[in-house]
């Protein structure tokens, strides 16, 4: 099946997501679509999968106009979708969740369970997907669930299957596995779309790439095209993707953690007794798969959560029981995962936020007249020296894209003398261009000998950065690892996979 997109635009109030965006799918092909975030990639695959109308512009299959007023539709016209989010129930097994809303249904609300099962059966043959019809879902991995969601477009008979950012919930194993699934679903005829903002993915199993940027497709081009000039695409002018680092002694442990543990509301331990030492002079990174009690970690490290268990230490001193305020008084950083929440708020300007910890400190609270101009000119110098892109300092953080919130919490953190910085996600969201900035910028803090804790799902932000990796996985730290350790290595201690006789290796075993 042939899929066209023709001058397809959608508006949300005055902000234009998509903006006549071109985009031919061939039959059998792997499309990739290759954006950074908020590029508008899922506002156009919502519009092709009938979740929104296209405010202008048409979509063709096999040549003819279609026009979608729900999934339901898309789906009859062979579409399907993975979404960033599944859609699964946990409590059923595969098969009812694949017969759900669907065929297999015998009459009103009465599933077929055997006849689903069977199909289950069938394809996850055909496809080599290694799916249990019977599996309850909300027991299988997350890499397993997300077959369970392509084999629900499957049975739909979906021709063109769309996947968005299907990698993000993965391991680099995980990843491998679904690259060689796409390679079968596509040798039987299936067109892929699949949606991702790593460089290094698109090349490795794309036949064509359309980049998209700011709602345009600016260009198409084939997997020969080097990282460098993808990454020009994305981000429009061009970046340099290798962070300069030289080799560096690392000091003593400035912020230390021993068998710390964290509970989360419902009563589970998500941080199961961790430790470790960060030196000063170094980036220790934490690598991991998301949902592995890594934001759990930084939280107890920041005393935003209480530690159940153990004991946190600052230059020798414990601090375990003090308050969030008093740990960033005695020098740490801290860039949170969660910035609309945690980093700012949104309806100060940029020039109160970039002093909102410091308000009390003597550089911005003399006589009120000369604390304002001070305020003001920090914000003109943090603006110019982060390339924070706003009309004013007066502009509330909120209206800024998520980038540039970043880079003002990020200048607020690293314009105080720090001993510590804390970093989790700390590019997540923020374009190609001032990755490359943010980068540096820790690098230097690095340099300047601040002990510097980063958590980071991205592996390729890990290796940018890290001097020793720690993977993180359910809760443990399951090694520490130097910087050169390879990809797959990494990949395998992120599945918990230590070694295969401690009981701990849930590595699939798909072949
Ligand atoms: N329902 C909506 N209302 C208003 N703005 C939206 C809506 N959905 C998406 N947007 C905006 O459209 C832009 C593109 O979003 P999206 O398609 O999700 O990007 P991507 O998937 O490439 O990260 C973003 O700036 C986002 O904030
Ligand atoms: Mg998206």
């Amino acid at each position: 099946m042939k899929l066209e997109i023709r001058g397809l635009t959608k508006r949300f109030g005055s902000f234009t997501a998509n903006d006549g965006i071109d985009l031919t799918v061939e039959e059998g092909e792997i499309h990739c679509l290759l954006g950074e975030n908020g590029a508008g990639k899922s506002t156009l695959m919502n519009m092709l999968y009938g979740l929104l109308e296209p405010t202008e512009g048409e979509i063709l299959v096999d040549g003819e106009p279609v026009s979608f007023s729900s999934p339901g539709d898309a789906i009859d016209r062979g579409i399907g979708m993975v979404h960033q989010h599944f859609m699964l129930v946990p409590v059923f097994t595969v098969a009812e969740n694949v017969a759900l809303g669907r065929e297999d249904v015998r009459g009103p609300g009465i599933l077929d369970r055997r006849a689903s099962a069977r199909r289950v059966r069938e394809l996850s043959e055909a496809y080599r997907l290694s799916v249990e019809p019977d599996a309850i879902v909300e027991t299988l991995p997350v890499g397993v669930q997300q077959r369970v969601e392509i084999l629900k477009a499957l049975t739909r008979e979906a021709k063109v299957l769309i996947l968005d950012e299907p990698t993000a919930v993965l391991t680099p194993q995980e990843t491998d596995e679904l690259f060689a699934i796409m390679r079968r679903l596509k040798a039987e005829g299936t067109s892929i779309i699949f949606i991702t903002h790593k460089l290094r993915e698109v090349r490795a199993v794309a036949d064509r790439i359309s980049v998209i940027r700011r709602g345009k497709v600016v260009g198409t081009t084939s997997p020969q095209a080097s990282e460098a000039e993808l990454a020009e695409l994305m981000v429009g002018r061009k970046v340099n993707l290798v962070v300069e680092k030289s080799e560096r002694e690392a000091g003593a442990p400035v912020l230390s953690a021993r068998d710390l543990v964290v509970v989360d509301p419902r009563g589970h331990q998500v941080v199961k007794g961790v430790s470790l030492d960060v030196r000063a002079g170094e980036v220790l990174c934490v690598a991991g798969v998301q949902g592995n009690g890594q934001t759990e970690l930084v939280k107890s490290l920041l005393g935003l959560v209480r530690a159940e268990g153990g004991s946190i230490t600052l230059a020798g001193e414990d601090i375990t029981h003090d308050s969030p305020r008093a740990r960033l008084e005695r020098g740490i950083g801290y860039v949170p995962e969660d910035r609309s929440s945690d980093g700012f708020v949104g309806d100060f300007s940029i020039r109160d936020n970039l002093v909102l910890d410091l308000f009390r400190s003597e550089q911005f609270s003399r006589g009120p007249a000369l604390a304002l101009r001070a305020i003001a000119d920090n914000a003109e110098a943090r603006i110019e020296e982060f390339d924070i892109r706003t009309p004013s300092a007066s502009t509330h953080v909120a209206a800024l894209s998520g980038g540039n919130q970043q880079k003002v919490v990020v200048a607020r953190e690293m314009s105080r003398p720090l001993t510590v910085l804390i970093a989790a996600q700390p590019t997540r969201g923020v374009d190609v261009g001032s990755i490359e900035f943010i980068h540096q910028r820790i690098i230097a803090e690095r340099d300047q000998g601040v002990a510097v804790l980063i958590v980071s799902t991205e592996l390729d932000e890990v290796y940018a950065l890290a001097d020793r990796i720690a993977v993180m996985y359910d809760g443990r730290v399951v090694d520490v690892v130097g910087p050169d350790t390879p990809r797959e290595e990494i990949g395998l201690l992120m599945a918990g996979g230590r070694d295969s006789t401690d009981g701990q290796n849930d590595v699939e075993d798909i072949a």
